[in-house]
């Protein structure tokens, strides 16, 4: 089970490990209001499981020119015709940027600018994304096994939740056909 291979695998400096580790867990019901098809989404068991994030915090939050890594296992499904999917955020220090790469399984990362433009890249083990700063992010699992991915991004970059719970984003990845579509 690579969930509980981390962070261990990784530490190959023994004075890492079991420093600053955080692992959070997402079910249904913490991704209320960012799926379009409401009512299947209230039909699903809302203790079910989304995602988990495995991070390596080394530093303070809020540290200038710290960095932070994390593993997010997302798993596969879809509420109505939309794959499952990470809430999205800009981080708080709106031009921190970060790199994203896939681990396994199939994904779609979901991108937005501060204009509102969307655009999508495919995530596929070994494949390596830019975030730049001021732009949001999304990650779907658009695969029927378990997709995961390693995020580095800044230790003074924080989160903001707020403008995607809000506003969303102005695109959805819709499954047409067994494809999927940015819509
Ligand atoms: C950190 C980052 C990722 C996400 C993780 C979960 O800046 O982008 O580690 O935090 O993939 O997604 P969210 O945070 O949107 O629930
Ligand atoms: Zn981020």
């Amino acid at each position: 089970n690579k969930k509980i291979i981390f962070p261990e695998l990784f530490f190959t400096d023994k004075n890492l490990v079991g420093r600053d580790v955080c692992k959070i867990s997402r079910n249904l019901s913490d991704l209320k209001g960012i799926f379009a098809d409401v009512e299947a989404f209230e039909k699903m068991p809302q203790d079910k499981l989304a995602y988990e994030v495995s991070s390596f915090l080394p530093e303070k939050e809020g540290t200038p020119g710290g960095l932070y890594f994390g593993i997010t296992y997302l798993y596969p499904g879809k509420v109505g015709n939309e794959y499952m999917m990470t809430k999205g955020h800009y981080h708080a220090s709106i031009d921190r940027a970060e790199f994203y790469w896939g681990l396994e399984g199939e994904g779609m990362l979901i991108l937005m600018d501060e204009q509102r433009n969307v655009w999508a890249e495919r995530v596929f083990p070994g494949s390596l994304h830019y975030i730049p700063g001021g732009v949001a992010h999304r990650m779907a699992n658009v695969g029927s096994s378990l997709f995961s991915f390693a995020a580095c991004w800044p230790s003074d970059a924080g989160h903001n939740y707020a403008e995607i719970a809000e506003k969303g984003f102005s695109a959805r990845l819709i499954e047409v056909n067994g494809i999927p579509h940015l819509i």
